[in-house]
């Protein structure tokens, strides 16, 4: 019988048995040595008593060992009945000592979050990490979520296929450098790591392999964030001779089936739609969490008539303010929200950039505010304020303003999730929502040019692809983003598959005739050989998995992800190469 330290049961008692394991605990009592002994599955209390106990003497902590002995009753009055295997404990007959362990650097507790070591500390020992019972689920469960996935593709009749790790530097993602490899054999010439399989999946698309997905490995170099890698995987598809509406049914399907099979849970399908720019009016942004409500809206020309100062300059600047009202019960003893939050938000706007943000209360259908100076000075505009923001007693008011109106945008909706969590009270667990219609451009906030919204692949929609030419920025794109509670999990649309028009979408951002030849003239040739109708999208399978779990940090599901200075404190990557070697080995010249 296979056994494992999470699973003999009272049942087992008299059976004879070998383990293998970690030595957690260490306990002496009298003649006897306890060690609770874990591995993946469990702990199982394990007792070595008279000549064994000094053999015991040689172990310590995170030692791995091997025991043999015979499983019996711990009593009734020595029940653990917090663990699974409490009833019973291992009376050891031979000890093995399979690995010495140095003294480990943290223990391996089920800690608060708050009382965790360093995080740095966490990812150099993430082996001591991942021993830990949170991180092991978390792993399990993204194993869970991988299996159904591919399960429900597979049934689906989808080909798993790998597109190249090594490819050309082209334009994919807008917003992320692309990593490098230099060549051997070409000194001087350099491979890309994808940033997506993109370019390889139209391209298949274009072979006729018409149901393609692939778990892929894909590298962005781009600051990480809590919900964000350089390295991160994707759950990426492409069908052909489909249209938007089949797509999002598709991935309907497999989020629902992963909910079923994963956390034996039904969810409501279609999910909601939203359009862009009304997300973008009335949440701030393009991935609102839909678990509450409280809508921003825009007070800028009340603001101009206010009597606050602070606020009446940013708008005399050009700039926008923006409020919103929560439902916090203000003032009552169960309420979450207090003065102290409240004021620690401002510390939290002002690192999001903002200029200012003012908070109030309402009271007896009045604003009130701590100092009262403050609703003393809106005391003109309050009944618009209050009507406006649809606040009623006991919600909170936060108003927030810049020179800038995507930085305002950008914080409140920020702000409007930090709050909305810490209040709870969700009217659902899962908001999962579509965001349509994205423009098809952006303009860079710094050089004003001209950029891809997403990628430069997406199909323009019929109704906007005449102003491709006249004004590019009124063009839309058949775009769709899937976002649960907050966290866009996927992303995708129909793509261009007319040669013509994906070159007219590259000039649109710039590109010269050279340009395009040069980094894309091998996906402008595949498309010029009969490319179908073809559209897909990439679940990002970190994220997805980390807000399944209820949890919003996705370092939690990645074997050994980096910090946010973009190293690994486990291996010490990135590290120097000596400067002959990249000359001699790799042709690249680095001042010294
Ligand atoms: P997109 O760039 O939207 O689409 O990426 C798809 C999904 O991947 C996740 N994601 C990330 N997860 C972790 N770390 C990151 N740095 C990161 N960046 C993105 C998000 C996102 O929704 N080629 C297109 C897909 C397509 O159109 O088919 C693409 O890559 O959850």
């Amino acid at each position: 019988m296979e056994v494992t330290c999470g699973s003999l049961r009272e049942k087992d008692i008299g059976k004879k048995v070998t383990l293998n394991g970690w030595c957690r605990y260490i306990r002496e009592h009298g003649d006897k040595t306890f060690i609770d002994l874990a591995d993946r599955y469990g702990i199982t209390q394990v007792v070595f008593e008279s000549k064994l106990k000094e053999d015991a003497g040689e172990l310590g902590r995170e030692y791995v060992i091997t025991i043999s002995g015979k499983v019996r009753s711990r009593g009734k009055e020595n029940i653990n009945h917090d663990n699974p295997t409490g009833a019973i404990e291992i009376e050891v007959k031979t000890l093995k000592i399979i690995g010495r362990s140095k003294v480990p650097p943290f223990e391996i507790v089920e800690e608060k979050e708050s009382l965790l070591p360093a995080e740095d500390l966490r990812l150099k020992y993430r082996y001591l990490d991942l021993r830990r019972k949170k991180m092991i689920k978390n792993i399990e469960f993204r194993d869970a979520v991988t299996k159904a996935i591919r399960t429900f593709f597979w049934k689906e009749g989808f080909l798993e296929l790998e597109t190249p790790n090594l490819v050309r530097d082209s334009y994919d993602v807008s917003g992320s450098r692309t990593m490098i490899v230099p060549s051997r054999i070409k000194k001087g010439e350099f491979f890309a790591l994808p940033q997506s399989p993109q370019i390889y999946k139209q391209l298949c698309m274009v072979a006729g392999l018409d149901k393609y997905f692939q778990v892929a490995r894909v590298f962005r170099d781009e600051d990480p964030r809590e919900d964000r890698q350089p390295e991160f995987t994707q759950v990426d598809f492409e069908v052909s001779f489909k249209d938007e509406k089949y797509i999002q049914e598709l991935i309907e399907r497999a989020v629902k089936y992963v909910f079923e099979k994963v956390l034996n849970k039904q969810i409501k399908t279609p999910f909601e739609h939203l359009n862009y720019d009304i997300a973008m009016q009335t949440y701030g942004n393009d991935k609102p969490d839909l678990r509450f409500g409280y809508k921003l809206v825009d007070i800028t020309g009340e603001a101009k008539k206010s009597g606050y100062n602070v606020i009446k300059r940013i708008v005399e600047s050009d700039g926008h303010v923006a409020a919103i009202a929560f439902q916090a019960d203000f003032g009552k003893k169960t309420s979450l929200i207090d003065k102290e939050y409240l004021v620690s938000l401002v510390d939290t706007a002002k690192n999001l950039g903002l200029k200012g943000l003012t908070w109030l209360y309402v009271k007896d259908s009045k604003l009130k505010s701590i100092p009262e100076s403050i609703s003393e000075a809106l005391l003109g505009i309050e009944k618009q304020l209050i009507t406006k923001t649809g606040a009623s007693d006991g919600d909170i008011i936060i108003i927030g303003a810049d020179t800038s109106e995507n930085v305002l945008l950008a914080a409140m909706s920020k702000l409007r999730r930090i709050v909305g969590l810490k209040i709870g009270k969700f009217k659902k667990e899962h908001a999962f929502l579509w965001v349509d219609n994205f423009p098809l451009f952006e303009k860079d906030e710094v050089n004003g040019k001209l950029q891809p919204a997403h990628n430069p692949f997406v199909a323009p929609t019929e109704d906007t692809i005449m102003y491709l030419d006249s004004a590019p920025e009124k063009v839309i794109g058949k775009r769709y983003d899937l976002v649960l509670n907050g966290i866009e999990i996927a992303g995708g649309s129909l793509r261009i598959n007319d040669p013509d028009v994906q070159i007219k979408v590259l000039k649109s951002i710039g590109l010269s005739d050279a340009d395009i030849a040069s980094a894309l003239g091998f996906l402008i040739e595949g498309l010029a050989h009969g490319a179908p109708i073809h559209g897909g999208a990439a679940i990002g399978l970190d994220r997805f998995v980390a807000t399944l779990a209820g949890q919003d940090d996705i370092k939690d599901f990645i074997l050994f992800p980096r910090n946010r200075k973009l190293e690994s404190p486990l291996d010490a990557s990135p590290s120097k190469i000596a400067p002959e070697r990249l000359k001699n080995d790799y042709g690249l010249y680095i001042e010294k």
